[in-house]
């Protein structure tokens, strides 16, 4: 582990200037040639983490699940699905990680179950079983149909009639996926004995899936409707038109954070949170206070090439929590941000302009597989989408292009399996994958490897004070870090930097594009973050907070 990134040593957490990659189990690497990764095979590949530079791999569920939300819906959270391995492949893959020096985070899903879990299987034998109140039922409403008007995020309600019983219960997500009762002790009991489970397994941190949704109002109020959704086909226009006030984000959720703290504090563990919200103060509440080390900030993986509305969601949420904030802009619920950013070599650049910038803050900047390469989504034909989004939803292509397989090396199934992988896909050219980017000294692979490396040789970019300094730009950010000074031209044009003397040496570069300098200013490419050390002292108020009082266009 760099000195960059905390240790037991020096009592710092050991995610401090940490960064993370987020392992999408099912298509990273399968060993057997059944077409679904596994553990086994994402062992063999840790050594290309470790080579990247990255600190920490997030591995999504790989618990025992019947797949309708391809490991989201839990069935046992105590083993390993047969499909990716056991609980021995677990143990090694963990040791491997180790000795790389690569911390393990796991991902707990909390917030529901499988409607397979034998807890729910017991809940829905009778209204009298021991397990009933572990799940939310409610009768219907008087005028018959659903109790109230939750919907799901996946489309329509949130609420599946049980037949047996004539009663509704809760589910923000999938009906396979039920609702557990947060409110209910036993239910918090057996989380804590879960979390121990894995903590005792070495885990050394967990990524808790919908940390924001735990809780419920426990009077089930409706939400309040913003407006009128287009289409009740599209279920993230339907979503989005209430306010989640009483299905999310219930005031009392962070109190089990803080349980779970103090239960996960003794081994060294992480706490980092999907806390899905915009808002960075509601987002902010989650973080520090002896609740969640870190949580994701999910805006801008939601977002286009959109600069000005990128940096100010960006430093939005800086200004709030500079230092504990997870940061990503891809992750497996999301189509790829090169594709989003407009595709090809322009979506490529701004991407990695884009991580380049988080790569400079505080908190944990996460890669998802695949990023390092600069590719965009994989291309599926529409009969062979999987993911409940696209399947339930006429017309929406879902998540699916962000999870085809890892390209490895080229050739049919591209490294990643011998067999026909779950998730048929057309397969990437040479320059898409690990082994052929290798060779070639550009490739985005050796650009995010650098600026991987830049971060840890430079410990100021992920910890201590951050001033944004003005650009009279709004897609322009400039960030003095210590002795280090991070300019993020997002514009389309080149902008310069007034520099002063002594000259400032750039340290990692986005984009490979010219940086003409004259005497005492420097000229940043169009759609660039460049890192930049300069001479001055990071403990002084001296320094790279006068070089930037300019921003000319040309
Ligand atoms: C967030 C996960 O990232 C996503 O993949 C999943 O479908 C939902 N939570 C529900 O568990």
């Amino acid at each position: 582990m760099a000195d960059a990134v905390g240790s037991p040593q020096t009592g710092i957490p050991w995610w401090h200037g940490a960064v993370g990659y987020e392992i999408y189990i099912r298509s990273f690497a399968d060993s057997d040639g059944d077409g679904i990764g596994d553990l086994v095979g994402a062992r063999a590949r840790l050594a290309h983490l470790a080579w990247l530079g990255v600190d920490a791999v997030w591995v999504t569920p790989f618990f025992p699940s019947p797949g309708f939300d391809h490991g989201y819906d839990v069935s046992d959270y105590r083993d390993v699905d047969p499909r990716h391995g056991t609980l021995s492949d677990f143990d090694a893959f963990s040791a491997t990680a180790h000795d790389l020096g690569l911390k393990v985070v796991v991902d707990i899903v909390p917030n529901h179950t499988s409607h397979l879990h034998r807890w729910f299987a017991e809940a829905r034998k009778s209204r009298d079983s021991a397990f009933r109140d572990y799940y939310l039922w409610h009768d219907p409403a008087p005028t018959g149909g659903p109790p109230n008007n939750w919907v799901s995020h996946f489309g329509g309600p949130a609420w599946t009639l049980d037949e047996a019983s004539g009663q509704y219960y809760c589910h923000l997500f999938l009906p396979q996926q039920p609702d557990l009762n947060w409110r209910n002790e036993d239910v918090r009991a057996e989380f804590d004995e879960i979390l121990r489970f894995w903590l005792d397994r070495g885990v050394d941190g967990f990524r808790i899936d919908v940390a924001h949704g735990l809780l419920k109002d426990p009077l089930f109020r409706d939400n309040p409707r913003i407006r009128v959704a287009d289409s009740a086909a599209d279920n993230w226009g339907v979503f989005f038109s209430f306010e989640h006030c009483y299905d999310l984000d219930q005031d009392d959720t962070v109190d089990i954070y803080r349980r779970w703290h103090r239960l996960v504090e003794p081994y060294g563990a992480a706490l980092i949170g999907e806390v899905a919200l915009d808002d960075p103060v509601r987002m902010a509440r989650y973080i520090g206070g002896g609740a969640l080390d870190s949580a994701f900030f999910l805006q801008p993986p939601w977002m286009g090439w959109e600069p000005a509305a990128l940096l100010d969601a960006i430093r939005g949420m800086h200004d709030r929590e500079p230092n504990r904030v997870s940061w990503a802009i891809d992750n497996h619920d999301h189509s790829r941000s090169v594709t989003r950013f407009g595709g090809g070599a322009r979506g490529a650049r701004r991407s990695l302009a884009v991580t380049t910038l988080i790569s400079c803050l505080g908190g944990i900047p996460f890669l998802y597989q695949g990023q390092e390469l600069g590719i965009g989504d994989g291309t599926i034909a529409p009969d062979d989408l999987a993911d409940p989004i696209a399947t339930r939803n006429e017309g929406a292509l879902g998540r699916d292009g962000a999870r085809t397989p890892m390209p490895w090396e080229p050739g049919p199934g591209n490294g990643f399996t011998a067999g026909t992988p779950w998730l048929r896909a057309d397969d990437r050219p040479h320059a898409e994958t690990v082994a052929g980017q290798m060779s070639i000294p550009d490739a985005p692979i050796h650009q995010y490897r650098a600026l991987l490396g830049t971060r840890r040789a430079h410990p100021e970019l992920g910890a201590g004070p951050a001033a944004w300094l003005d650009t009279g730009s709004a897609e322009m950010a400039v960030i003095r870090r210590g002795s280090m000074l991070v300019v993020a031209n997002l514009s389309a044009d080149y902008a310069t930097i007034t520099t002063g003397s002594p000259p400032i040496s750039p340290v990692f570069s986005s984009a490979k594009d010219p940086m003409p300098t004259a005497a005492g200013s420097v000229r940043v490419p169009p759609e660039t973050t460049v890192v930049f050390a300069t001479p001055h002292r990071a403990d002084t108020q001296e320094g790279p907070a006068h070089l930037v009082d300019t921003e000319t266009r040309v």
